[in-house]
């Protein structure tokens, strides 16, 4: 069960790499406004719907049993892509005539058991970006917000702990994601959107950082980035609302101990952190399994 997750974070990683090519949408600057994070989350639950969509299309219920995966898996993810399905009316509803249109997309994975992989990939993500916008809006969105991320996170760890028998969660908080981080790690899956979509408003893709398949926590590993600077870079890990912070040495990261659950390192300027506008690198997404009794799935 735990190979494909392997298989599937390299593949998630690749795909990361080439987003480095895409540019899914035109950049508008100027302050962003509600709309502007509304059509940012509606961005994000159009690859949620597709994913799904596209998912549920290719694989019957024979494929996710013969695939390892409980019974009930699929059934799951019908009543998740309803779930995702009501977001975007929701979003769409708020934002009127002002809401981008669903895009093209491309999904790095062939079987059932890669699919549900990267379904918790995507779920925690979205999870992640909910957290990070929802103090940006104004008050009287807060609660529907609020609302969609609950169920999101929901969705993580059911797809987590019932799907693909991994503990749903990696510490008591849950990790923000900033929408440049966010969208780093959606890019890679949007081929082009419509070009009558309103371009999103100060959302950017950062360039891409990858780890070894085989990190553990504890390791010291070959990251790869491209550098731009010969001033002092640092890697940052988000976890849960802690950025842990670790010099880089020649290219190289010593890994936390104590890092669990889905994970994200950033490579960073400033010693103290990061920010957007410290971002040299990433996030690079990081998987850090726990069976439910609660043993370390070690990553090989
Ligand atoms: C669906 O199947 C096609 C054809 O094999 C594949 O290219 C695509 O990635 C699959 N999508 C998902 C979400 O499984």
């Amino acid at each position: 069960m735990y190979i494909s997750f392997k298989e599937m974070k390299s593949t998630v990683l690749a795909a990361v790499l080439s987003a480095l090519l895409v540019k899914a949408s035109p950049i508008e600057a100027r302050a962003p406004s509600d709309f502007d994070t509304f059509n940012f989350a509606l961005t994000l639950e159009h690859v949620e719907v597709a994913f799904y969509t596209m998912g549920l299309n290719n694989y019957s219920q024979a494929d996710f049993v013969s695939a390892g995966l409980p019974d009930g898996a699929r059934n799951q993810f019908v009543e998740i892509l309803e779930h995702e399905t009501a977001h975007v009316a929701f979003l769409e509803n708020l934002l009127g005539d002002r809401a981008v249109k669903p895009c093209t997309y491309k999904f790095p994975v062939d079987n059932a058991k890669a699919f549900a992989g990267l379904s918790q990939v995507i779920e925690n993500v979205g999870t992640g970006a909910y957290t990070g916008a929802i103090g940006t809006l104004s008050q009287q969105y807060v609660t529907g917000s609020a609302s969609i991320l609950g169920t999101e996170a929901r969705q993580a760890s059911l797809i987590a702990a019932y799907v693909n028998n991994v503990e749903g969660w990696g510490n008591a908080f849950n990790i923000p994601l900033t929408k440049d981080q966010a969208y780093t790690l959606a890019a890679p899956f949007i081929v082009s959107c419509p070009e009558s979509n309103p371009p999103l408003v100060d959302v950017h893709a950062n360039p891409p950082l990858t780890f070894p398949s085989n990190s553990n926590p504890g390791d010291t590993v070959q990251v790869q980035f491209t550098a731009t600077t010969d001033a002092s870079l640092y890697a940052v890990f988000l976890f849960g609302l802690d950025q842990i912070v670790v010099p880089v040495e020649d290219g190289k990261v010593t890994i936390p101990r104590n890092l669990a659950g889905q994970v994200y390192c950033i490579i960073s300027s400033s010693a103290d952190g990061v920010t957007d506008e410290t971002t040299v690198a990433g996030p690079a997404i990081l998987q850090f399994e726990y069976t439910l009794e609660g043993d370390y799935i070690p990553n090989h």
